[in-house]
């Protein structure tokens, strides 16, 4: 491995696009390779079988790219994959996890909402780091099924969107939340949505800053840092109708960024 080899990042679709821009402002000189797997997303309603043999077909692409290290940007894969893919590699694998303890850390009304897929919320990874919560503090889990995919199709302010962001905060609020963690890297997205539906008052949790940080510690401790003195280079890839899709990544990156196919 060597510093100058580009970071990859993954995730089920554009989602871990918000844990990349944290990467790019933590990092600013780092290579960034973005790979994704809109074709088959999402993964949160999916078997464990299914959600294995995706990450491994992107992590895969992203070792041919010759990463020196991989941001699973995406809770849902984390939890189902990042121990096996940890033994499997020798590279940092960094990945993210719905940030249960900071909130608990600083809610006031001893209440937490936690929004995440299905398959994040149902995992063992997840309900360990539930019972490390501690017994004062109430933590209310919300799947939310169908809210990824207004990401992807660049809905983030439509009156469906708000209709379905409004049915799953509204009953974490009125139970008294004020502090709501968004557990699936789409969410930052929809951010005023959720916000606008939560009302004033309520916080919202985005761990993508911590997760760069992290990927920072990492790669310092491997000496994989990037030395270069020029602003590092973006490529997005992902699998299905890539041309199509090229307008919401546009939307969420810059408007010259290109999909290529995975
Ligand atoms: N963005 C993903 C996560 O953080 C998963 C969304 C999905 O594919 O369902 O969990």
């Amino acid at each position: 491995m060597s510093c100058s080899q580009p970071v990859g990042i993954l995730d089920s679709g554009f989602g871990g696009l918000s844990v990349a821009r944290a990467v790019r402002r933590e990092l600013p000189s780092e290579n960034i390779i973005y790979a994704c797997d809109c074709g088959f997303a999402p993964w949160g309603d999916q078997t464990d079988d299914f959600i294995n043999a995706r990450t491994d077909a992107v992590v895969d692409f992203l070792v041919q790219a010759h990463v020196k290290a991989i941001v699973i940007a995406c809770n849902t894969a984390t939890a189902v994959c990042a121990a096996r893919l940890r033994g499997k590699f020798r590279f940092p694998i960094v990945g993210i996890e719905p940030a249960l303890l900071p909130a608990a850390r600083i809610t006031r009304t001893k209440t937490v909402g936690v929004l995440a897929t299905t398959k994040t919320l149902r995992s063992s990874k997840y309900q360990h780091l539930r019972s490390r919560i501690p017994d004062d503090i109430t933590v209310i889990d919300r799947p939310c099924p169908g809210l990824m995919d207004c990401v992807e199709a660049g809905e983030f302010r439509t009156p469906k969107t708000a209709e379905l962001v409004s049915r799953f905060v509204r009953p974490l609020t009125a139970a008294g939340a004020d502090t709501l963690v968004l557990g699936c890297t789409h969410y930052p997205f929809l951010m005023q949505a959720i916000s606008d539906a939560a009302g004033p008052g309520v916080t919202l949790i985005d761990p993508a800053p911590a997760v760069a940080r992290e990927l920072r510690r990492r790669l310092e401790q491997a000496s994989l840092l990037s030395m270069s003195d020029r602003a590092g280079t973006e490529e997005f890839y992902a699998t299905g109708r890539t041309k199509a899709r090229e307008a919401v990544l546009r939307t969420l990156w810059t408007p010259k960024a290109e999909l290529r196919e995975l």
